[in-house]
């Protein structure tokens, strides 16, 4: 709902009130972003002036107003907020002193509000339209679109003269708000995304960006002010993210007085776009959520928007195959017969989706060559994708494929046509993964990935496909801007009118992790790193401002590729059920009771598969171990995770949350396995005879037979759950039975709560 009195506006919902009005003035003055309240609330949160100004610049001596101490939605240059400014506009070489202050408003009763070159959310949803001018110069028009969960923002400047202008920065949001916070954001390379780090909110200003063209994986442009307080639970959380893939810039820094400003928007770093007479620009859409309940309830907030108004419409709420990637296991030593026996395989542990990931087109032998050429290599599959995926049909597969359209390899058939194609500039062909990106600021290389793309997708039964993007731009100043757009269109082209197809973002893993990408691609790949201690971390970290639905979370080969750490499956699983669950190894080499332990993994992942994609999803605070929780009806699923346990480990106790406090639940641990073989020549004490820790028995027993690991069930109320039930006890040096915990380093278990009728 949106409230207007005169000049107060008041956006208000079930979750979150944001207040704000033109003061005499003219100047947006923030009053209140938070609990839901009432308009005439107003005066109470009406900031009273400070006197003695001092040395500050007043921008009215009649009424002592002073700019810099205002809480403010927008500020400009020179009338004495020397604040950080969300906005630069530079006519020849001369900085322009700006002054918006309103001029008019309206309430739409859709959204968006406008035709846009950029993603915006979809469904029902207000918009409050307001139009600051500057000297009747320049006119910014600020929208406010109210989700029930969450407020979007973005701005749009025009040039109302005849003068030419240059735009040096444009925010898609600014914010002041009072209060003492700490910025938490998601920090890493690649590899090691979404790392969390905590900076308190002070007077030195903290900023948050990227300059590699992706949203990056450096800093996801996705962060949270928190209380310092604040809890998983309990406590203010504010959260804050942008729907665009190229360079952001978020910055916070609190003044003297104790407001914080915030804003954010599109890097302008290096880049100046040039605003001739009556043209405009149009900053990307801003996220502002609020939770008085901790970090979970911003974070049930953030993902129920992102579910109900990001993703496509066709896969709002629609279930995820479980997929077998071919990528860790085959890389690009693949032919036909290989595929298919993996695909059989794939099939009988339970898999729904073949993913034949790179390698499968021109020169593709390795990663020098073939992109930009996407025509089958026959030599591998000689009956090319149709006939591959129809014989993966028959296996019971839907197919899916691998594309990296944005880039070329040099050596290329496209590249050697079209040299002028890829983006080059003065200093030379700098490779990234010995490719160039392809210049999507050109309509015709647009079309031709269109096209291109867009025939491969029509030429068999194809599902699926990830979309990958290894290539980080260099200095491409406003092109980087352009070429995102360029991406945008491309993407719109090609899936608009196939929206069937479950389209998988990746860029190096989870390089361009973003609420823009995620307009087009209901999912992405969360990471290269599949070692599932490493995604504790980076699955935790984006589980704050992303659904489970959309983060690709596979199975991978133990020792693991990037970290040679040794895993036990069921951790594996355990941590991958809590996404989107895939596996990508070489499924030839299993053991028979390894196949066993996939194949209930599978079928466990499927019989609670809304409850992992979809479910709210909570981060419990468990002194002992990291812990997951999905919730969904009258289930509850929790996960808890170890790394390293030591020698004597205490007790521990599940703790589970949201549950129904007077209700009686019947919780039970999933079924998992622990091998023999890790016993090793420990086994020698409990054998009846002298057995080879290296012996063909052993061996053996341990490649059919594994023993039970945790296995429990037992009744409790939901007031018992949520203070903390006892579980059965680790490994402490002597004994086994079926209910105790024995795998050690790096175990995890999982626990369903049902209520019982
Ligand atoms: C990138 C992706 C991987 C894989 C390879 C293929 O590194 O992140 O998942 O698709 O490319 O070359």
């Amino acid at each position: 709902m949106i409230e207007v009195k005169d000049k107060l506006f008041h956006i208000k919902t079930r979750n979150y009130s944001y207040l704000f009005e033109a003061e005499p003035h003219g100047h947006l003055q923030q009053l209140h972003f938070g609990a839901p309240i009432e308009s005439m609330d107003a005066d109470a949160f009406r900031l009273k002036p400070l006197l003695g100004w001092g040395s500050n610049v007043l921008y009215d001596e009649g009424d002592m107003a002073c700019l810099d101490a205002a809480a403010l939605e927008f500020s400009g240059h020179g009338r004495g907020d020397y604040r950080e400014s969300p906005i630069e506009i530079f006519e020849g070489s001369r900085p322009l002193p700006t002054d918006f202050v309103y001029k008019s408003h309206r309430v739409l009763k859709a959204a968006p509000p406008m035709e846009s070159t950029l993603p915006l959310p979809e469904g029902e949803a207000e918009t409050l339209e307001i139009s600051l001018s500057h000297l009747d110069a320049l006119e910014l028009t600020l929208y406010y679109t109210a989700y029930e969960d969450v407020l979007c923002r973005r701005a749009v400047l025009k040039n109302i003269s005849e003068r030419e202008y240059e735009l040096g920065k444009l925010m898609s949001f600014m914010l002041d708000i009072p209060g003492k916070y700490e910025l938490v954001g998601f920090d890493g390379a690649w590899i090691a995304e979404a790392h969390k780090s905590i900076t308190p909110v002070d007077r030195a200003r903290i900023v948050r960006d990227s300059v590699t063209g992706a949203s990056s994986n450096r800093h996801q442009p996705g962060f949270l002010l928190a209380s310092p307080a604040a809890t998983e639970e309990h406590g203010t959380v504010y959260g804050f993210n942008l729907i665009y893939s190229g360079n952001h810039y978020a910055s916070a820094q609190r003044s003297h007085q104790g407001l914080n400003r915030i804003m954010q928007g599109i890097n302008f770093a290096n880049f100046k776009m040039p605003l001739a007479p009556k043209a405009e620009f149009e900053a990307p859409a801003a996220v502002l959520g609020w939770s008085g309940e901790g970090f979970n309830g911003l974070s049930a907030r953030f993902h129920r928007f992102v579910n109900e108004h990001i993703v496509p419409q066709y896969w709002r709420n629609r279930p995820r195959p479980v997929l077998y990637n071919s990528w860790e296991g085959c890389f690009f030593d693949f032919d036909q017969k290989r595929l298919l026996s993996l695909g059989k395989k794939a099939a009988q542990l339970g898999c729904e989706l073949f993913v034949l990931d790179d390698g499968w087109f021109g020169a593709r032998n390795n990663d020098c060559a073939g992109l930009g050429d996407y025509n089958v290599n026959l030599k591998k599959l000689p009956e090319g994708l149709s006939g591959l995926a129809k014989k993966m049909r028959a296996l019971g597969l839907d197919f899916g494929l691998w594309v990296e359209p944005e880039s070329v390899n040099p050596d290329s058939d496209l590249y050697r046509a079209h040299p002028d194609w890829a983006i080059v500039d003065e200093l030379g062909e700098i490779y990234g993964r010995h490719q160039l990106l392809l210049d999507l600021t050109k309509q015709e290389v647009r079309d031709y990935i269109v096209d291109s793309v867009g025939k491969v997708l029509d030429s068999a039964d194809i599902r699926y496909v990830k979309w990958d993007m290894n290539r980080h731009s260099t200095a491409l100043g406003a092109k980087a801007h352009e070429y995102i757009l360029g991406l945008y269109e491309i993407m719109g082209r090609i899936f608009r009118p196939r929206p069937h197809i479950l389209l998988e973002n990746c860029s190096s893993g989870g390089n361009r992790f973003d609420l823009a990408m995620l307009c087009f691609s209901p999912q992405i790949w969360a990471s290269d790193d599949t070692d599932p201690i490493e995604r504790l971390d980076i699955q935790q970290g984006l589980s704050y401002l992303y659904p489970q639905s959309c983060m690709g979370a596979h199975v991978s080969a133990a020792p693991h590729a990037q970290t040679l750490r040794t895993t036990p499956l069921s951790t594996r699983g355990n941590v991958s059920f809590f996404g989107l669950l895939g596996y990508e190894l070489d499924l030839k080499h299993f053991l028979p009771v390894e196949e066993t332990e996939i194949k209930n993994q599978i079928a466990f992942y499927k019989k609670y598969r809304e409850i992992f994609q979809f479910g709210r999803f909570s981060r419990i605070e468990n002194e002992d171990c990291q812990c997951w929780q999905v919730s969904k009806g009258n289930t509850h699923i929790a996960g808890i995770f170890h790394r390293m346990i030591n020698a004597a480990p205490g007790y521990e106790f599940l703790r589970m949350s949201g549950l129904e406090k007077n209700r009686r639940y019947r919780v039970a641990s999933r079924q998992q396995k622990l091998r023999v073989g890790q016993f090793g020549a420990l086994v020698k004490h409990i054998a009846p005879v002298n057995l080879d820790p290296n012996g063909v028995v052993l061996r053996t027993v341990d490649h059919r037979y594994a023993m039970d690991d945790g296995q429990e069930s037992f009744t409790a109320s939901g007031a018992a759950l949520d203070a903390g039930v006892a579980l059965s006890s680790l490994f402490t040096g002597t004994g086994y039975d079926k209910a105790m915990r024995v795998q050690g380093d790096m175990s995890s278990y999982v626990y369903v709560a049902e209520a019982e009728k």
